[in-house]
């Protein structure tokens, strides 16, 4: 199966069954992009296809066929939102960091807040409460605008501002759209559940 990854075109063999999230983290290796609930519930395997954020967990591999695909991997470790997250304290245990981020990225810059809360509402969080992940993408920004204009900032795979409403799905309930046609609409609330998970933060 063609694709590309990351801004590279690739051949990968798969099963075309086999999840889009198990294809990247064991036949591409990138591991950035976790696992959490498996089910499409937590959006922790989110990645961007086509610039719009999926749950990998969802999506058949045969979706992913002709498609651009982007991990955590494809920010480089240089966007904003990367750096932002360690500065705010959007990024504790990890695990949902980097589909946090990549739905944040689909948003464009400079979102709004409550832009930010409905693009994420399908990104599940359990260390932060969430107010540490809605400072870390407006913040993103800010530091950006502070040093350079807005238009420069690194915009991988997401769609401008002005077009972030149809870049991340279909409702005000932060549902997410997936290439399969297996979406999801699971609001986080504003609740902040105790616990932290072990997850590493590979690929931040
Ligand atoms: S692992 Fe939870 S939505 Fe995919
Ligand atoms: S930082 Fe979000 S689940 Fe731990």
């Amino acid at each position: 199966m063609r694709f590309e990854l990351n801004g590279q075109e690739v051949e990968v063999d798969a099963h075309p069954m086999r999840r889009l999230l198990d294809v990247l983290r064991v036949e591409c290796g990138l591991t950035g992009t976790k696992e959490g609930c498996g089910e499409g519930e937590c959006g922790a395997c989110t990645v961007l296809v086509d610039g719009e954020p999926v749950c990998s967990c969802l999506v058949p591999f045969a979706q992913a066929g002709g498609t651009s695909v982007v991990t955590i991997e494809g920010l480089g470790g240089k966007h904003p939102l990367q750096r932002a997250f360690g500065d705010h304290g959007g990024a504790q245990c990890g695990i949902c960091t980097p589909g946090m981020i990549l739905a944040a990225v689909a948003l464009g810059p400079n979102p709004t807040l409550e832009q930010v809360r409905v693009g994420l509402a399908g990104n599940l969080c359990r260390c932060t409460g969430y107010e540490a992940i809605y400072r870390s993408v407006l913040g993103a920004y800010e530091a950006v605008d502070d040093r350079r204009p807005a238009a420069e900032a690194p915009a991988v795979g997401g769609g401008s501002k002005a077009d972030g409403g149809a870049a991340f799905g279909t409702g005000a309930d932060g549902g997410r759209s997936d290439v399969a046609g297996a979406g999801r609409s699971r609001s986080n609330g504003s609740g902040a559940d105790a616990g932290a998970g072990s997850a590493g933060k590979a690929g931040l």
